[in-house]
């Protein structure tokens, strides 16, 4: 066993000790959102009682100190991405805004009709929807790649998918429903000796394992800050700079300017031209908090915990015959998408289990295509995160048992 003090970690977060209808809080639908740590808690109170003003703007002291505290957090994403030049850092609201600035911002200059991109079908809504509308509005193709029986992309088949109209490859580095992780270095490698730029969503990724991006030689990487322990509506996007190179800027307004005139606008270097109008400044700070929270633990030993979960998790949920369980890749994440035999309605489930404290989302999970693909309409879902334990595994169980019991 690794030596993970989970116990003290548990002890971070308030949340953990509360009781939801008078049972201990199971928190088991980390994949929507994470817990918050007190020091991340801290940090949003400090800033609003003590260090709030705007950033960027003022000369006076509070914005001075708001925008050393904001413009540190792009050091700190850089450092937990693995990237050497924080200018590659675009801060924002999350993985949906970054994967959108791609779509407007890049895509829409460098694409032309009949152009094609390259997606898994796995795909969580925000890196889909976003290719839809090139698709509605200028006629760009989505070709898609289907996951094999287990719920694994195969590499060569993303590459295999290749054609000269071919513009991007945009893919999951780790499934919100299966919880499998993509090979996406195999894609990356592939890809650029084809000469085409990928996306890597690292919305559940980045929140799982190391991360190296200058490593992995992706062009766009796109994280969210509430996954990562961070404040809502806090994120960031990390994009190579010959891409950024080739970007028009997105939204207009406040901060991505140089100077406007009635007929003309300059704007701003990279990053700050994609960084339009005040921004999230508390979130963001709360952010880099939260991910220095997370570095000081470490990506690796939280990696080598969570695989324990979920060899753990396997196996017990393995053992109840009628529980189907989506996605069996040999890389799986701490995600567990299911049904039960039966009728039974997956938010049926769902609210047994919170009857007895335990939360897992139901439904579609953002994931359309993959649905269809798994021929079925809705599944429950139970995403674990480093500060769960083995206990939790056994109460999912016991959950699942009484559900069966109720519900067949
Ligand atoms: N993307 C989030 C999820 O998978 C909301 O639940």
């Amino acid at each position: 066993m690794t030596t993970f003090d989970v116990a003290k970690i548990r002890s971070d977060f308030p949340i953990l000790s509360r009781q939801v209808n008078g049972k201990p809080l199971v928190y088991l639908d980390n994949g929507a959102s994470s817990q918050k740590p007190q020091v991340v808690i801290d940090a949003i109170t400090r800033a609003y009682s003590q260090e709030y003003a705007n950033v960027h703007r003022g000369l006076h002291y509070l914005s001075n100190l708001a925008t050393e505290k904001y413009e540190s957090v792009r050091g700190i994403v850089a450092k937990f991405l693995g990237v050497a030049n924080e200018d590659e850092i675009i801060l924002n609201t999350g993985t949906t805004e970054g994967i959108n600035l791609v779509a407007y911002g890049w895509a829409m200059n460098v694409m032309q009709p009949g152009d094609e991109i390259i997606l898994s079908v796995m795909e969580h809504h925000a890196n889909i929807v976003p290719w839809h509308f090139l698709r509605e509005r200028y006629g760009i193709v989505l070709k898609w790649v289907d996951v094999d029986v287990n719920g694994d992309l195969d590499p060569q088949a993303v590459l295999d998918a290749i054609t000269p109209k071919t513009k991007l490859i945009a893919v999951t580095h780790l499934s919100n429903v299966l919880g499998t992780k993509v090979d996406v270095a195999s894609i990356i490698n592939g890809a650029h000796q084809k000469g085409v730029p990928v996306l890597v969503d690292g919305s559940q990724g980045a929140v799982h394992m190391p991360v190296n991006l200058d490593e992995l030689g992706c062009d766009f990487y796109a994280i969210t800050g509430h996954k990562l322990c961070g404040p809502s509506g806090s994120g960031a996007i990390f994009i190579k700079q010959d891409r950024m190179a080739e970007m028009r800027p997105f939204l207009g307004g406040g901060d991505m300017i140089r100077e406007v005139t009635k007929d003309t606008v300059t704007y701003n270097d990279p990053p700050m031209m994609f960084e339009a109008g005040t921004p999230g400044i508390v979130q963001t700070i709360g952010l880099g908090v939260a991910l220095d929270y997370m570095m000081s633990i470490g990506m690796d030993k939280i990696a080598a915990y969570e695989d324990q979960i979920t060899q753990y998790a396997q196996q017990q949920l393995g053992a109840l015959n009628w529980l189907n369980i989506q996605g069996n890749s040999k890389t799986k994440g701490a995600i567990f998408s299911f049904t039960l035999s039966g009728a039974a309605h997956a938010h049926d489930i769902s609210t047994i289990l919170d009857k007895k404290g335990i939360a897992v989302r139901a439904g579609q999970h953002c994931a359309g295509p993959l649905m269809e693909h798994l021929g079925i309409n809705a599944s429950c879902r139970a995403s674990f995160a480093f500060y769960n334990t083995m206990q939790e595994v056994d109460a999912l169980v016991d959950g699942l048992n009484l559900a069966h019991e109720l519900l067949s």
